[in-house]
């Protein structure tokens, strides 16, 4: 891949997925779009970028985006998100709310265990399925269709899943897991790319959400496409929602709007 190439590759990533990389990945590029060669039947990098470049909207600029995302997840990642959840958030938010269900948005889900973990700990706190409208989406096609399988193999139901959980909610079919149809009818998988200005719009028909789990994901964009990411959710949001980051994440800095709140010596978020 020649220099130029590269820097209309990371151009393109920059703006249609908000990934900014720096001048040393090209190795990652090579390595992540390699497999396309053969599918696309082109012959090297530099014809990939070229496709991308005269046809932004084509199934091979799709598959480039989806092989540029980084789909790392597991069943209750961090665990203090979640136990945040159960015992102070969710309790919260029936408390103001009554009988209203309770909007929830996993906004970059990856391949679903996140969804699945809020769906899992939803039942355990005996709450009935239609009190949560629970939204996943992601940008990655592959990754939704992963979570929208719901199923997953050995590996990924070891890494997070409490054993009690992985006994009541999958069935084991040969060497893989089947998640539960109850918890998979919970949760609504959909396309979605957080960047982009018409964010609000594209979601007002499944909010404005109550709480909003955006985790892992605000890393990977530059800092100024950051503070517009947070500036959708929160249009996206009722006021005094609450907002999961990462552990390396947060909207402090980049806006005024949102207040800390420590659990367990970690922090979530919430709309002021
Ligand atoms: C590392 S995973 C995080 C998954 C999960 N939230 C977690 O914390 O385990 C990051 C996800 O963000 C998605 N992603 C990357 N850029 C995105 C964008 N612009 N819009 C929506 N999702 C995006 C990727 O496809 C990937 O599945």
């Amino acid at each position: 891949m020649k220099e130029s190439e590269y820097r209309m590759m990371c151009d393109f990533l920059l703006r249609r997925m908000g990934l900014l990389l720096t001048p040393d990945k090209a190795y990652l590029i090579k390595s992540r779009l390699a497999p396309l060669l053969r599918k696309h039947a082109l012959k090297d990098i530099g014809s990939i970028v070229e496709a991308c470049h005269r046809d932004e909207s084509s199934a091979l600029a799709f598959d480039v985006l989806d092989a540029m995302s980084t789909n790392e997840t597991m069943f209750f990642r961090d665990q203090y998100p979640f136990t945040a959840m159960r015992e102070v958030v969710w309790p919260a938010l029936v408390k103001e709310h009554g009988k209203r269900p309770i909007h929830v948005w996993s906004a970059a889900c990856a391949t679903g265990q996140e969804a699945y973990s809020l769906a899992m700990l939803i039942r355990e706190a005996g709450v009935k399925p239609e009190m949560l409208k629970l939204l996943a989406t992601d940008l990655s096609q592959a990754a939704l269709s992963y979570a929208r399988a719901g199923i997953f193999t050995e590996m990924e139901v070891r890494r997070g899943l409490p054993e009690k959980h992985l006994s009541r909610y999958f069935s084991r079919q040969g060497r893989r897991y089947h998640i539960d149809p109850i918890l998979k009818s919970m949760v609504k998988f959909a396309h979605c790319n957080l960047i982009t200005d018409a964010l609000a719009r594209s979601m007002s028909a499944h909010g404005p959400f109550d709480v909003v789990f955006c985790r892992n994901v605000l890393i990977y964009f530059a800092p100024e496409e950051r503070k517009k990411v947070i500036d959708r959710l929160a249009h996206c949001m009722r006021p005094h929602g609450y907002l999961f980051t990462g552990a390396a994440e947060s909207p402090e800095g980049l806006t005024s709007r949102w207040r800390a709140h420590l659990f367990c010596g970690k922090r979530y978020w919430q709309l002021m």
